[in-house]
């Protein structure tokens, strides 16, 4: 075979389809989020604004966040130097699990090196904790729960995005006695709508079905102590198994499940996703606990509330000037456009000529015709940002309708 012939067919595949993904480098710089530098490919550079990122409250520069993490690195060096079972459970990862545990009210937490990781390896778990496991999945769920359901080898049913009708008849159809979980998310990160948490554990209890909820999108961001949703909405009771990013509004990195101790027990014990990989580094974990304590208190709140803020300001200016915007009442703002060309060249002309930096959404993070720029403002983009960026999308928005029938050509 001709192994780089292959390659760059692959690649010229995408680029064909205006769908070749080109990083932005950008240098983040404390203390000024969302400010970075942009550092342009020719070597020159510039100042932007980041509209695009998931740290959704800017934690990630938060002082307490920071100091944790200096006094950790100070005091335990670099790495954790082992897999969790080999010396690399440390005091700072118990806390961090203590920590989780509690803000989901569950008895206990685990740590995995990602939220995606945490999605794949419980996923892929638990049919063989619960032989003969049906798993039950929202045609929407996130990539990480698609792979760790499909490598489970196990049976699995996708129901229509949160078709509670769909899942219903599907559970219906199945034997009443066979072991079922229902996996979906509060938050669907691309269209900001939310699951209805309720009825489907209504449905799994009707059913005898697990719950498992993905609140990467919410965790921090929903609920008195930015514990999701399911803390927001007083279900975080009825959820088995819920899932969790350090790296979005808490600002740090990691991924999480929590529930029972026993199940945590027994994904502790059979996950190789868990098992078989260096764990976090102590900073690592030391910031992502300071940064859900804060967030838990009464400053979490003003965050949340400075964010929500923010979100329902831009989409009511981009609304007024006719902008097609998915609006779920969530706190992300996505504004369709439905070509990826057109999607590709707004961010180009609004990063090069606005200096507003939004990365184009295209398939397969979403369906193809549904190509969109996904804001996400947080406290820190106040009015003046706003105003910048409403201005400019306002200025692009007729020029780029006007070239579209060119760009689509
Ligand atoms: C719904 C959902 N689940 C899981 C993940 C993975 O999170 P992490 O970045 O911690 O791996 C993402 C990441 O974007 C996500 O959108």
């Amino acid at each position: 075979m001709n192994y780089d012939a292959a390659l760059d067919q692959a690649i010229g595949r995408l680029h064909e389809e205006g769908r070749y993904r080109t990083f932005i480098d950008i240098e983040r710089a404390k203390g000024r989020y969302p400010q970075a530098v942009w550092n342009r490919p020719d070597g020159t550079h510039d100042e932007i604004t980041v509209w695009c990122g998931n740290d959704y409250l800017g934690m990630g520069q938060h002082p307490e966040v920071l100091a944790a993490m200096h006094e950790a690195l100070e005091s335990a060096g670099a790495g954790s130097g082992g897999t969790r079972n080999i010396s690399g459970t440390t005091v700072y990862h118990k806390r961090l699990e203590a920590e989780l545990a509690d803000l989901h009210g569950k008895d206990a937490a685990l740590v995995f090196s990602s939220a995606y990781i945490a999605n794949d390896a419980t996923l892929s778990t638990l049919p063989k904790l619960f032989p003969g496991l049906i798993i039950y999945s929202d045609a929407l769920n996130h990539a990480s729960m698609i792979e760790g359901i499909k490598r489970n080898g196990g049976a699995k049913r996708i129901f229509r995005h949160n078709d509670v009708a769909h899942l219903r008849q599907l559970l219906a159809a199945d034997d009443p006695a066979a072991p079922k979980l229902i996996a979906f998310e509060s938050i669907y990160s691309m269209d900001g709508d939310f699951g209805p948490i309720a009825q489907i554990c209504d449905l799994a209890r009707e059913f005898g079905a697990l719950t498992y909820l993905d609140e990467v999108h919410a965790v921090g961001m929903y609920g008195p102590r930015g514990g999701g949703v399911a803390e927001r909405d007083g279900l975080a009771g009825r959820i088995d198994i819920i899932n969790g990013t350090l790296g979005k509004a808490f600002g740090v990195f990691g991924g999480y499940i929590a529930a029972s101790a026993r199940m945590c027990d027994a994904i502790r014990s059979y996950a190789p996703g868990f098992i078989f990989t260096t764990s976090l580094p102590p900073a690592v974990a030391a910031g992502a606990a300071a940064s859900i304590r804060v967030l838990k208190g009464a400053g979490g709140q003003v965050l949340r509330d400075a964010q929500q803020l923010h979100a329902r300001i831009l989409k009511m200016r981009l609304k007024s000037l006719g902008m097609p915007i998915i609006d779920h009442g969530s706190h992300i703002v996505p504004v369709h456009v439905g070509h990826p060309v057109h999607c590709k060249a707004l961010s180009d002309m609004l990063l090069r000529d606005y200096g507003i930096y939004v990365q184009p959404i295209n398939f397969p993070t979403v369906p193809r015709g549904t190509e969109r720029l996904r804001f996400t403002p947080s406290p820190v983009h106040d009015a003046k940002r706003i105003d910048h960026l409403v201005r400019a999308m306002d200025a692009l928005w007729s020029q780029c309708s006007l070239n579209r029938a060119e760009l689509s050509a």
